[in-house]
């Protein structure tokens, strides 16, 4: 038996505009996934089910990448709510592969990432390398279409090039509300996607999304919080221009921004999870509860994509 498991992530600037070859900063955190793969005689399942498209197309098109042939008993063990903005496809997609992979002897950073991001691809109609990068490699991780200090790998795909770098994880305290709204990132992307395509002003957004990545990306160096937390409120509002917040991640939003820096959806949106940059864990925490939401505090993690014991 093989057990693999990933972190899940997030983001804290660049959603959405990733996809179209801008910045985006993501962070690793300490809530992971496991998938335990073992060899089986009688078709192979997920969780005791037979594995089909519609609820499992991440692990069957990681099955297909990697090229398995072999029956297999699939068992997932998730620490985040699905569907919720922390990067639980991207983390069940990778700790299948490495599972997957382990069981073909070759098992290394960059091909999981990319065989992860192509699977994201097929299974959304469109993506970027960030959350199957972040959570491979753990830690935080800077997407930039330039190559940067600290690069990892770089990723290309219909004219996009996605330059990969490892950050250092940042002291800062962060705190999660998920808003209970269950949210696919297909759907959310593809609406991305044929707006974007129709419309200058949606392009023009996206721009100013990657603007926002750039100049966050330099307050986090420096270790400005105000000007970081204040490009994330700004960031947020990007977000809803172009279609992909909701009432309740609007109204975390603004709750935790009473004792925040700044606070934003993270992830694809249309419900999931807001995520505020704070000094006053316990004050954001209450507030999301009170507004209805789930708060998480999460820590960031060094550790990415790992075989367990
Ligand atoms: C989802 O966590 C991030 C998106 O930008 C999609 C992607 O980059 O693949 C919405």
């Amino acid at each position: 038996m093989i057990s693999c498991s990933a972190p899940g992530k997030v983001i804290l600037f660049g959603e959405h505009a990733v996809v179209y070859g801008e910045p985006a900063l993501a962070l690793a955190i300490d809530r992971r996934i496991t998938c335990k793969v073992e060899e089986s005689d009688e078709g192979t399942t997920v969780n005791g089910y037979d594995i089909n498209e519609e609820h499992h197309g991440y692990i069957l098109h990681a099955l297909r990448r990697v090229g398995v042939e072999r029956e297999l008993e699939i068992t997932t063990e998730s620490q985040m709510p699905s569907g919720a903005g922390l990067g639980s496809s991207a983390a069940i997609t990778e700790a299948a592969l490495g599972g997957f992979r382990d069981l073909t002897s070759s098992f290394d950073e960059k091909t999981l990432a990319e065989d992860g991001f192509e699977v994201e691809w097929t299974v959304q109609g469109n993506a970027s390398p960030i959350d199957t990068s972040t959570v491979t490699h753990g830690n935080a991780v800077l997407l930039s279409d330039e190559k940067l200090s600290d690069h990892l790998w770089t990723i290309e795909k219909e004219g996009n090039v996605w330059n990969i770098h490892h950050r250092d994880i940042p002291d800062i305290q962060l705190v999660v509300g998920y808003t209970g709204v269950h949210a696919r990132t297909g759907p959310l992307v593809r609406r991305v996607k044929r707006f974007y395509r129709n419309n200058n002003f949606a392009k023009e957004i996206v721009r100013d999304i990657g603007d926002m990545v750039r100049q966050g990306s330099d307050a986090l160096e420096k270790g400005d919080l105000e000007r970081l937390g204040g490009l994330m409120t700004k960031n947020h509002k990007l977000l809803s221009i172009l279609g992909v917040s909701h009432p309740k991640l609007d109204a975390l939003v603004r709750a935790a921004n009473r004792y925040s820096y700044g606070a934003k959806l993270t992830g694809a949106g249309g419900g999931g999870s807001m995520v505020a940059l704070t000094d006053e864990p316990e004050k954001v925490s209450e507030a999301i509860r009170k507004r209805g939401g789930e708060p998480y505090t999460v820590d960031s993690a060094e550790e990415g994509l790992k075989i367990e014991d």
